[in-house]
């Protein structure tokens, strides 16, 4: 079978945003495993309005047009891994926009987590699960988080994420994880 399609999906947008640093960082880890084929998905790229339809796409199609769009991009994946920044402790809007924009091109499916800022952008990224939850995609265990001095030293000072050799680790366990579901949920898909 060939392999899962897995979008890394960035949470910011703005021009000075950090959230491309770990991006292009868990994406060098992911597409050297073989394992599974994996896409940055830049959140630029969908400049969504705020969500502005008479329903959910559950219940009526969305009329805008790089919402359709969107959805037809989130369809295209297996599986997400969203790289997830802190805005006042909650998911950053921008994220959140793209997430109410589609429903069923989520739904059973993976969702992975790395998170970036203070504390690692856990606050966000539980949050996040939640949300995951009612598109009905299943969020999975390990966590990547960026935090505190680290997260300073790689924002601040430009010091490479890849020094930071502890979080390979847990990298590597968030991706086999993240798979390992893909995958069960991929054969589950395709039974019914
Ligand atoms: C509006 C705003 C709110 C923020 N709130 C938090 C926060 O609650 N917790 C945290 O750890 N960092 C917070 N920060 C700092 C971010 O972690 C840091 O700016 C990070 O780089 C944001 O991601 P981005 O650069 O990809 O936009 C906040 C930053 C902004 C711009």
């Amino acid at each position: 079978m060939a392999n899962p399609k897995i979008a890394i999906i960035i949470s910011t947008t703005r021009a000075v945003r950090f959230g491309e640093k770990p991006a292009n960082w868990i994406f060098e880890i992911a597409s050297k495993r073989g394992d599974m084929d994996v896409e940055i998905v830049d959140l630029r790229d969908y400049p969504m309005p705020f969500f502005d339809e008479v329903a959910t796409n559950a219940w009526a199609p969305t009329q805008n047009e790089i919402g359709q769009r969107w959805q037809k991009k989130v369809a295209e994946f297996d599986g997400y891994l969203f790289v997830c920044a802190e805005y006042n402790h909650g998911v950053p809007a921008v994220l959140k926009n793209a997430l109410d924009y589609a429903y069923v091109e989520w739904n059973r499916k993976a969702a992975a987590f790395l998170g970036y800022g203070g504390v690692g952008g856990a606050r966000a990224v539980e949050s996040l699960r939640l949300v995951c939850v009612e598109l009905q995609m299943a969020p999975t265990r390990t966590g990547v988080h960026i935090a505190g001095a680290d997260f300073m030293a790689v924002w601040r000072e430009g010091k490479p994420i890849s020094e930071l050799a502890y979080l390979k680790s847990t990298a590597d366990a968030m991706l086999d994880e993240l798979v390992w579901w893909t995958n069960a949920l991929r054969a589950a898909r395709a039974r019914t």
